[in-house]
This record gives structure tokens, sequence and C-alpha cells, in this order.
């Protein structure tokens, strides 16, 4: 077998795909585990290949598996695989196709619904689940779940994407999967074999911009913003799109609109059960 050559051994690395950073063609540690976390990409095309209960029992498992907030699970998933009610929660979500193509939709809820009815059923008070800090303590316990479901699909050769449209009707949502007070729908998970899939791994931001030793540096944090436009701009022109990454960072946050109905969270939190004061 011929020797590879430097440049091919560097371009074949995980970390290389990840950052397109010359300077950092190599990490100190290597497994199968990192491969599968360094290796990840959302996946916007699926075969029609079904997933078993089974592999989303194993799935779900790992989920499960998450740390959570002192142990109180405050999240559920519900796993949509009816092709009508797909149809149905995609035309909620922004209208994303692949929604109904992937063989299962995940939605990642969270749930304090359980710790409600139980201090209803003791008559006892529950007024600490009113205050923002118990939502944000459902929507982490949920991302940390959901994101323990893609490495573990990924590990089985599924391809994942995220998605927070599910935001846009949170209440239609909601309704559709049939959600009881106290629980609240934070992003869907489309899950699937990966079909004409030519994403590749998208460049993250300089290591350096990201991670600060013992204090922040603000310098550093955004000295990598310049080389990253350039690096996730050659990755872009890959997959035929230009928007340069400072552009498509402030259109995204620009104003309410950008938000696309999301700019309305407070009140559907509201709405269903959670006051978040
Ligand atoms: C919470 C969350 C919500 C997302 N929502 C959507 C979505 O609605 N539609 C979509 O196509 N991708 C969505 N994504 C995927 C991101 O666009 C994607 O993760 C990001 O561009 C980085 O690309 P990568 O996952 O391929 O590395 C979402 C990701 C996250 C974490």
């Amino acid at each position: 077998m011929p020797e590879r050559t430097i440049m091919e051994r560097v371009t074949s690395a995980p970390v290389y795909h990840r950052y397109r950073d010359p300077d950092l063609t190599e990490l100190a540690h290597r497994n199968e585990t990192l491969d599968v976390l360094l290796g990840h990409h959302s996946v916007r095309s699926f075969t029609a290949e079904p997933i078993d209960t089974a592999t989303l029992e194993t799935i779900a498992a790992a989920a499960q598996s998450a740390p959570t907030s002192s142990n109180l699970q405050a999240w559920s998933v519900v796993a949509v695989r009816d092709p009508h009610r797909k149809s149905r929660l995609a035309a909620l979500a922004g209208d994303q196709a692949f929604i109904v193509e992937a063989p299962v939709f995940l939605v990642f809820v969270a749930d304090l619904g359980r710790a409600r009815r139980l201090a209803e059923s003791r008559d006892v008070p529950l007024d600490g689940a009113d205050y923002l800090e118990s939502t944000l303590l459902g929507f982490i316990d949920a991302a940390l779940g959901a994101q323990n479901a893609v490495v573990a699909a990924e590990s089985l050769g599924w391809g994942t994407v995220y998605v927070g449209a599910v935001r846009n009707n949170p209440e239609l949502i909601a309704d559709e999967l049939g959600l009881p007070s106290g629980a609240f729908p934070v992003f869907g998970l489309a899950i699937g074999r990966p079909g004409n899939d030519t994403a590749g791994v998208k460049p993250r931001l300089p290591l350096s911009a990201v991670l600060h030793h013992d204090t922040y540096d603000v310098a550093a944090a955004d000295a990598g913003v310049t080389a990253y436009d350039e690096r996730l701009g050659e990755y872009n022109r890959e997959q035929g799109r230009d928007t340069p990454w400072t552009t498509a960072v402030l259109g995204r946050l620009r104003d309410a609109s950008s938000l696309k109905g999301r700019d309305k969270i407070r009140h559907s939190l509201v709405s269903r059960g959670w006051p978040s004061h």
C-alpha cells in the first residue's frame, strides 16, 4: 500500500474537517467515541428504511442516561412515526420536507407536568416550578437528553437533524402531540438512514475563540472570526452556498421577525403552564 502524503494524513483526520485549521491537525486523544463526536454533521435527506421500536428504545435509554438537574428528569420525548402526523408537524415546523422523509421525528419536551400532577395529588405547593429557573432547567434537561440521543443514533449509523422550528408554533405542536399542561415542546429531532446526504462536516469557530483558560479573553473570542468566515466560506462554496457566517449570524438575530414566531415564546410558555417569572 502506497504511503500517504502528509497532506492526505492531515485531511483524513476528523479534527481537520471540524476546523479546517491548518494549525490544528491533530488532537492529543482519539477513540471511537471522539470520532463519532468530531464526525457529526446534520443530515437532511433520508432513505425509506424504517426504524424499529427496539432501536428507538436504545436511543431513548442513551438519552435518559444523560445527567439531569437534581435528578428531576424534567423532560419527555414523543416518537412520531405516523406519516400523517409527521406531515402535520412538518407544516407547523417550517415546512421542512425531511421531517416527513425521516422514519421517525422525535419531539423533545420540557416536562414539569409530572411534578405538577404529583404536587396536585398531594395537595402541596409547587411554586418553585413557576420561575424562569425551572423553565431553563426543563429545557436544559431536554437538550442534554437529546444530544445523547444524537450521539447514540450516529454511533449506530443513523443520521439526525434537530428542528428548532418546533418552537415556531409550540401550542399547535403541543395539541398535535396531546401534551398535558406543564409539557412544552423544545425541539424536534429527525432520525433516519442518511440518503442523498452530501452535507459533510461543517467547520466550527477556531478552538482558541471558544476555549478560554481561567478567565474569558474577549480578544481571542473575536480574533478567530475572520479566519472562520474564510474556512466556513470554503465549506459553503462546496455546498453551493455563499452567505458568510458573520452575515448569517447578524441576519438570524436582526429583529423580532427573524425569530419566525418565536418572539412570542414567553406567551406560549405561560399558556402551557410555565409562568417563567
Ligand atoms: C436546537 C437546534 C435547532 C435546530 N433547528 C434546525 C431546523 O429547524 N432546521 C434545520 O435544517 N436545522 C436545524 N438545526 C441544525 C443546525 O442548523 C446545525 O446543527 C448547524 O448548522 C451546524 O451544522 P452541523 O449540525 O451539520 O454541524 C438545529 C440545530 C439545533 C442545535
